[in-house]
């Protein structure tokens, strides 16, 4: 079976009511990282943190799979599918994809801030101070906050590196080191880069840009690569 992996961001999910981070109504246009999404804001003022991830945790709760997600699952079909998303929301997982592997964390889950082993899935969209682990010790979003290391980048590495096809979904593709993974695929494989403002990676060789929505550019492309199979 031929191995598809794509490579999300977070325009997959802006058809569903979730806002990208650099957008003119992004995230990143509107909270400064430095004050919600680094180690240092959370020593500082782990309240402010915890209220910004539960809003956004709250939209993640109420939104819905949309084409894009949806279109991702009909590949496996016909190929092996590897998803490698910077989305910390769980769209794919709902939409059912099977295989996702979160660069940046999940934000249903909330983990121990003294044994980042002790992992928790959310039952409620808030995470309040004073929610411990099983140690006694204070929840954290279960996030890769800026300044931290990305623990699944060389997993993903591998994944990236056996490719047959690769995509590239709804990312501007400037954070490091998510937008390097697709140097690890091979030259001669083809790759397709679907976003409205999608644009030439340099160095990487066939690569074909499709300017469109994900809503719509997905479930064109998957349509054209279920009738391509073989
Ligand atoms: P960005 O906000 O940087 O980029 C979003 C991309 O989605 C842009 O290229 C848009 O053109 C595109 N886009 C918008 N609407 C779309 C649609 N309907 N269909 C397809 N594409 C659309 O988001 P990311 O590239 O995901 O990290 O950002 C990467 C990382 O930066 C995030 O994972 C997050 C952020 O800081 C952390 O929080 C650790």
């Amino acid at each position: 079976m031929k191995k598809i992996v794509v490579l999300t961001g977070a325009g997959i999910s802006a058809e569903s009511g979730i806002q990208t981070f650099r957008d003119g109504d992004g995230l990143w246009n509107k909270f400064k990282f430095e004050e919600v999404a680094t180690p240092e804001a959370w020593n500082r003022n782990p309240a402010t943190v915890l209220e910004f991830y539960n809003w956004r945790r709250k939209k993640v709760w109420e939104a819905k799979p949309n084409t894009g997600h949806l279109a991702l699952v009909k590949l496996e079909e016909k190929y092996e599918v590897k998803i490698i998303t910077q989305n910390v929301d769980d769209l794919h997982e709902r939409a059912g994809s099977k295989n996702i592997l979160h660069l940046h964390g999940e934000i249903k889950k909330a983990r121990s801030t003294i044994d980042s082993d002790l992992i928790y899935e959310h039952k409620h969209w808030k995470l309040n101070l004073g929610d411990t682990c099983e140690k006694g010790s204070q929840l954290r979003p279960h996030i890769v906050w800026f300044g931290e290391p990305v623990p699944l980048m060389e997993p993903a590495k591998k994944i990236a590196s056996a490719a047959d096809i690769f995509m590239i979904i709804g990312t501007s593709m400037v954070v490091y080191p998510a937008a390097s993974l697709v140097v690890y695929v091979h030259p001669d494989k083809p790759k397709y880069y679907i976003d409205p403002k999608a644009f030439m990676v340099g160095g990487i060789s066939n690569l074909n840009i499709i300017k469109k929505t994900a809503g719509k550019g997905v479930p064109e492309l998957v349509e054209q690569l279920l009738k391509n199979w073989q």
